[in-house]
């Protein structure tokens, strides 16, 4: 049984609640192992379309556990690989949505940028203040914060460790929905339960064609893009899709 995160499973849609209420959702190394094994796990698994993560009403996760990392020095983080594991998030093929309520901070905030669909609460305050720990974001933040929100907004938060709220990251393209917070677990759900009725394949191989934007030149992005589109032509749900249409009725996806 996990210790640090609860899970609930509703038709094709795993949700992911961090909880460590005590410690504003502080990332601990034990909740770094349980998510992602949670997340792999469910990946692996042809019955699911898409998983949430989410964490309190007052924080989607404050950061990494500072009172873990407060007695390490450079050797113990170059043993552990500290935070490394995080990276296994990045070869998830189905697609994640993080619905975030209150603080997303520092690896808070780089576990939501990890997430594919970004819904934030009204009250959600996003910022990568480990300047202020004299150190720097280091599950990506630096990397992915200044892809979504530019090199402008992403200095300024970055070197100043400022918060920013919801309507701004929503300006600033980090998050694609903001919602009053007690509406916040609803439209996520709905969100998550709309991807995962489209065939699995298939999302897995848009998140594919879009996260490759981050990866490629232009050139070489679109190439991948055609050839993963082309792909769809051999699976059935492609045909049923458009035969659906064509038929004006409601497709039936044989993988989802
Ligand atoms: C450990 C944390 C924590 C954290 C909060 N807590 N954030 N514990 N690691 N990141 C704990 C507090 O110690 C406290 O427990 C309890 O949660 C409530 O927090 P308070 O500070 O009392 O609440 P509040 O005054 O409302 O302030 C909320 C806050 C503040 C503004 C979010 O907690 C805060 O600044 N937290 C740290 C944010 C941060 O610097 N994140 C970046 C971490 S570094 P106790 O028992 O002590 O009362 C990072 C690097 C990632 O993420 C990459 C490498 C792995």
């Amino acid at each position: 049984m996990p210790e640090t995160i609860l899970t609930a499973r509703t038709d094709r849609v795993l949700t992911i609640t961090l909880n460590r209420p005590e410690a504003l959702n502080a990332l601990s190394s034990t909740m770094m192992r349980e998510v992602v094994e949670a997340v792999t796990t469910a990946d692996a698994d042809p019955g699911i379309g898409a998983v949430v993560i989410t964490g309190s009403e007052r924080a989607f996760a404050a950061g990494a556990d500072i009172k873990e990392m407060v007695g390490l020095g450079l050797a113990d983080v170059l043993e552990q690989d500290l935070a490394a594991a995080w990276q296994a998030l990045d070869l998830i093929r189905t697609p994640l949505v993080a619905a975030v309520a209150g603080y997303a901070l520092g690896g808070g905030c780089e576990l939501a940028m990890l997430c594919d669909v970004l819904v934030a609460a009204e009250d959600a305050r996003f910022g990568q203040p480990e300047i202020t720990l004299a150190t720097i974001p280091g599950i990506g933040g630096s990397q992915r914060l200044t892809r979504a929100i530019g090199k402008a907004k992403a200095m300024d938060l970055v070197l100043t460790g400022r918060m920013m709220d919801a309507a701004e990251a929503e300006r600033s393209g980090l998050v694609s929905r903001v919602v009053p917070a007690d509406q916040l677990a609803e439209v996520a759900a709905e969100v998550a339960a709309t991807i995962a009725s489209m065939s699995r394949p298939v999302t897995h191989l848009a998140k594919a064609a879009v996260n490759r934007a981050f990866e490629t030149p232009l050139s070489e992005g679109v190439r991948f893009e055609r050839t993963a589109f082309h792909a769809t032509f051999a699976l059935e749900d492609r045909v049923e899709g458009m035969r659906a249409f064509t038929e004006k009725r409601p497709p039936a996806f044989r993988h989802r």
